[in-house]
């Protein structure tokens, strides 16, 4: 059967006090309404319909971003979580299967819950309500169950003393036939306490119709809604206890994981050992056998098999480091591919640079690869030597097998062999310095007089 998301994100956060839309804040290195499309990615939607109203603009790039083929629907009122729902009329018009509703500020639905959803629809089920029965049901619609069927919603607003005394609540995803959703939507009027067109009257709606209703229950960590920031900031500690414990299940050895911080799209491959206080921003993947050392932080790149990196150090946008190398303490890499077994240890920047298999790069080497307008590249040979606190002044090529002596600029291609001298000769003055001292004192002790 056919699936179908819909992710509502209209509403404003206004208990957020932000500027920014609540769904755009991020958790897990991904703005908040990404995960909710990732719970729903398992069920390989056909179409994905995120519904926007508040800074409507910026979720609209910020989808665009992660998937340009999300349709974005506009909710320009928030007139309740039915409407809401009705304006992805035009994106599934001809839609058949399942469409599955869900919010784009709850961010741990699993996939295994949608699947269950999924199943529970496949026997028959126009409406599938994912329910649970939380600690303190509070606030939460009341599911009221007749018979062993799912006979109606009331949200809590419009409950009765006896309806508020029911457990069972609503958690708010739900699974509906896809042809039928649109049309029961427009059976659902707005005459209750809070005057919104409520999702949850679809049950009563489609049950008057002569469909039938049930409940999926699921655990209550899934439903957490993410309302103001320090839920959020509850939310990310889930988040990385979870994929801490999904880490060390995979076979990654971390000595200290409560220090570790990953990303939701962080890969750490089996036998890996993160040392603690590591940061995992977006975009990394790391090899089997690979060491990250303490207080390193990584991001957008992509670290070899067996290479150790750190302690102190930090891989930027686009760093490709190749098995066995060895990034060091203090070193920067931005967009620069490292090559097998190649060698930074100490103290460096290496950006917009290829740097060729096994060579070295000793302590302090710049490439300076930005003019204050343009930034260029830096080729380094395989095997180079390139001494200590070279600059290396971009656009250049060092050669394969070359060297550069230390406290070189490098400003013109260094041939594959040769060894680049780039410094002023050295002059020696004998007792120079030991005349320049007993000069300055002497002037240091009339200063003194003269007070
Ligand atoms: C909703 C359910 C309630 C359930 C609870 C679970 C309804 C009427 N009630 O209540 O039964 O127990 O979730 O968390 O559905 N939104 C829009 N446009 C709107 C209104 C809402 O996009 O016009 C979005 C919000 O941004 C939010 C989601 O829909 O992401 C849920 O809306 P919210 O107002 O938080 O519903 P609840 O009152 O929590
Ligand atoms: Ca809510």
């Amino acid at each position: 059967m056919a699936s179908h998301l819909i992710v509502l994100a209209a509403g404003q956060g206004s208990r957020m006090q932000s500027d920014l839309p609540k769904v755009l804040h991020p958790l897990g290195g991904a703005p908040l309404f990404a995960h909710a499309l990732a719970s729903g990615a398992a069920l390989e939607p056909q179409t994905r319909v995120l519904v926007v109203g508040h800074g409507g603009d910026a979720v609209r790039a910020a989808a665009a971003d992660i998937d340009p083929d999300i349709v974005i629907a506009q909710q320009v009122e928030q007139l309740g979580t039915a409407h809401a729902v009705g304006c992805a009329r035009a994106a599934l018009a001809d839609a058949t299967g399942t469409a599955f509703v869900l919010y784009g500020d709850t961010p741990f639905v699993r996939p295994e819950t949608l699947e269950r959803m999924a199943a529970a629809r496949a026997e028959g089920h126009a409406v599938v309500v994912s329910g649970f029965t939380p600690a303190d049901p509070g606030r939460y619609g009341r599911l009221v169950m007749r018979d062993g069927a799912l006979e109606r919603i009331v949200e809590y607003k419009d409950a009765s003393d006896d309806e508020r005394a029911i457990t069972l609540c609503n958690g708010g995803i739900m699974a509906v036939d896809a042809a039928l959703i649109f049309d029961l939507i427009d059976g659902i009027g707005n005459d209750n306490a809070a005057g919104e067109y409520y999702l949850t009257d679809i049950v009563q709606v489609a049950r008057d119709r002569g469909h039938s209703a049930t409940v999926v229950e699921f655990d209550e960590s899934e439903t957490l809604g993410i309302n103001t920031r320090a839920e959020l900031a509850r939310a990310e500690a889930i988040f990385q206890a979870r994929a801490r414990a999904d880490a060390l299940d995979n076979g990654v050895t971390m000595t200290a994981p409560d220090t570790v911080f990953f990303s939701h799209d962080t890969h750490v491959g089996r036998d890996a050992v993160i040392e603690p206080n590591v940061i995992f921003a977006a975009g990394v993947t790391v090899e089997s056998g690979a060491t990250i050392r303490a207080f390193s932080h990584l991001e957008g790149c992509h670290v070899g098999a067996r290479a150790v990196v750190g302690p102190y150090a930090r891989l930027r946008r686009g760093a490709e480091l190749s098995n066995d190398t060895r990034i060091g303490n203090f070193v920067e890499i931005k967009n620069a591919q490292i090559g097998d077994g190649a060698k930074v240890n100490h103290l460096s920047y290496v950006g917009d640079a290829t740097v060729g298999a096994a060579a070295n790069l000793g302590a302090g080497t710049v490439t300076c690869n930005y003019d204050g307008v343009f930034k260029h590249h830096t080729d380094i040979g395989a095997r180079a030597f390139i001494g200590s606190s070279t600059m290396l002044v971009a656009p250049v090529r060092v050669g394969a097998d070359a060297m550069t002596a230390s406290g070189s600029v490098i400003t013109a291609d260094v041939p594959d062999g040769a060894l680049a001298l780039g410094r002023a000769r050295q002059v020696n003055k004998p007792g120079l310095a030991a005349r320049m001292i007993d000069r300055l004192r002497a002037l240091k002790a009339n200063k003194k007089e003269d007070v």
